[in-house]
């Protein structure tokens, strides 16, 4: 039978026997899988794992930051990587959600590769794949729905990188790793965190990605995220986001007609992520979230929230 307990202890195993002594390097994210996968291999090799964590400037308020306190002491041997400028520079312009995708996932692996080239020796490449992660890359390259996403974190290695692949998780389902994650200790608020996808704010920007949209965006989405944890609302949410949409809307302020920004708020529920209800998240909760935005972050003066479930409406707006 599965259990959190039984995973860790054979899993911790096989890494040892597949990695030896060698020397691994992880790239976390800061959610849940990357993290859960960093400490099996710590639990596993120990000093010999270093991990990477990258600013791509499409992360939340604060999130670099506040990220790379959270693993402080987890002996993940974390370094920190600044690279807002590279994405924005190769950014600029881009408006279609592939493209976009395929230049963060290539800007990633660019960032990667020279971070890890720092590192003596090293011959693995961990990464926190789960499940889901893997059925829906096989779609988007064989299967009939062959437009879906291009999750970036799925194959995206050039062989000039020439790091073996290790998915310590890559048979488990989400509920399954935050299991597993509580049974090896890790904090819970960690282990709690919603989801978010690799390219981050960059496919909730729909249209060109500019520093400032980054802005506005960020200052709307930890309205509505810090909003949901201070009404208790978090946890009933599978995952939770603002899209900056790419439409203006005439509104007035004063005297003045303004011309600004629509943000759409989505929050589901879900198991998986592979269908998802809209959450009926209360009239007063969103009424005092849509105001907060409006008053505060300059340059949005409309608050619509998404009604769609999954399928067909996927989660992310592109
Ligand atoms: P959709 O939008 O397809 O999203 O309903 C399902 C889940 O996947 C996340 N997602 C991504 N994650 N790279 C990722 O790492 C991506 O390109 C990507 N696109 C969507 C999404 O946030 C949701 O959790």
């Amino acid at each position: 039978d599965w259990t959190p307990d039984s995973f860790i202890e054979e899993t911790v195993a096989k890494l040892k026997a597949q990695i030896g002594n060698d020397k691994v390097v992880l790239g976390l994210s800061g959610g849940v899988d990357s993290t859960v996968a960093g400490v099996l291999l710590h639990r596993a090799i120990g000093d010999n794992l270093t991990s990477i964590f990258v600013d791509n400037g499409l992360l939340r308020k604060d999130e670099f930051g506040s990220v790379l306190d959270s693993y402080k002491g987890m002996g993940l041997n974390v370094i920190g990587v600044d690279a807002k400028q590279k994405f924005y520079n190769d950014l600029a312009g881009v408006v279609d959600p592939e493209t976009k995708r395929k230049i963060i996932g290539k800007d990633f692996v660019e960032v990667f590769d020279e971070e890890s080239h720092k590192i003596q020796d090293v011959k693995w490449l961990g990464q926190g794949t789960i499940y889901p992660d893997v059925i829906e890359s096989v779609s988007v390259n064989g299967g009939p729905s062959a437009t879906i996403k291009s999750h970036h974190n799925v194959g995206g290695l050039p062989d000039y990188m020439k790091l073996k692949v290790v998915e310590p998780l890559n048979l488990l389902f989400k509920d399954e790793v935050r299991r597993v994650g509580k049974a090896l200790g890790i904090d819970s608020k960690l282990l709690g965190r919603h989801p978010f996808p690799g390219p981050g704010l960059g496919i909730r920007i729909l249209s060109d990605v500019t520093p400032e949209k980054v802005r506005i965006l960020q200052e709307a989405d930890a309205i509505f995220i810090n909003g949901l944890r201070e009404w208790g609302l978090y946890d009933d949410v599978w995952q939770a986001g603002v899209m900056l949409l790419p439409v203006q809307s005439v509104g007035v302020m004063g005297d003045e007609r303004t011309y600004e920004n629509v943000v759409a708020l989505r929050a589901v529920a879900s198991t998986d992520g592979m269908t998802a209800d809209w959450v009926h998240l209360p009239y007063d909760f969103l009424a005092k979230v849509s105001n907060d935005i409006i008053n505060k972050v300059r340059g949005i003066n409309r608050v619509v929230y998404d009604i769609s479930s999954k399928p067909p409406a996927t989660i992310e707006w592109e």
